[in-house]
């Protein structure tokens, strides 16, 4: 199965993916890394390793989402990803688009879904005195961060955890859960992985 994977900042999950489909018996290869910003980090990490990199800044298109997104399956065409995952990629895709990409399309979110959909998640959680955090990789649909949850890790949230110290912890859980569940979900299986730390 070929990859895209989309991002838009320093792209660690975007390495762990690729770290792991480097290793054998891997369905997946990735395909291409695509950018909404010239400047993410994760482009040269994405270059370094070998792998085609794509630049479709949103900019341009201004509030036209349809036109942006216009553009990426264009520049997405010539790589031909079967499967697309979303590591850090800030923008929000329209029903559209994602429709043509339902059951394809994965994305990582740092909590346990369905609580704290959206941003602030640590420090939602910690503002909430959850004991548990963690982070959720599902299928995306139309809804923000509401598709069918493919894994989960648990973290431990610690007395005196800022935003920061429990982000730096769940993201540590995203490098082991990202890539076991695209193993997983390249191979065709859909059993949801739970893992805790
Ligand atoms: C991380 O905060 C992660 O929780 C979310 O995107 C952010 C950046 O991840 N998925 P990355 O280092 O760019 O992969």
């Amino acid at each position: 199965r070929r990859v895209a994977i989309f991002l838009s900042g320093g792209g660690s999950n975007m390495v762990s993916l690729l770290d792991d489909m480097a290793r054998p018996g891997h369905a997946g290869a990735p395909c291409v890394v695509v950018s909404n910003r010239a400047d993410a980090g994760g482009l040269v990490r994405a270059a370094e390793r070998g792998v085609a990199t794509e630049v479709v800044d949103h900019r341009p298109f201004g509030k036209d989402r349809a036109a942006f997104e216009a553009a990426l399956t264009t520049t997405l065409a010539p790589h031909a990803p079967d499967l697309i995952c979303l590591a850090g990629f800030m923008r929000i895709l329209t029903g559209a688009f994602i429709d043509g990409w339902q059951g394809r399309m994965l994305n990582i979110h740092p909590s346990l879904l369905p609580k704290y959909r959206g941003l602030n998640t640590h420090a939602r959680a910690i503002e909430a005195g959850d004991g548990v955090h963690g982070c959720t990789v599902h299928e995306v649909t139309a809804e923000l961060d509401e598709g069918p949850i493919l894994g989960q890790a648990q973290v431990p949230v610690i007395d005196g955890d800022t935003p920061d110290t429990l982000a730096a912890r769940v993201l540590v859980q995203e490098h082991r859960l990202y890539p076991a569940v695209l193993r997983r979900f390249a191979a065709g299986e859909r059993a949801p992985l739970m893992l805790t730390s």
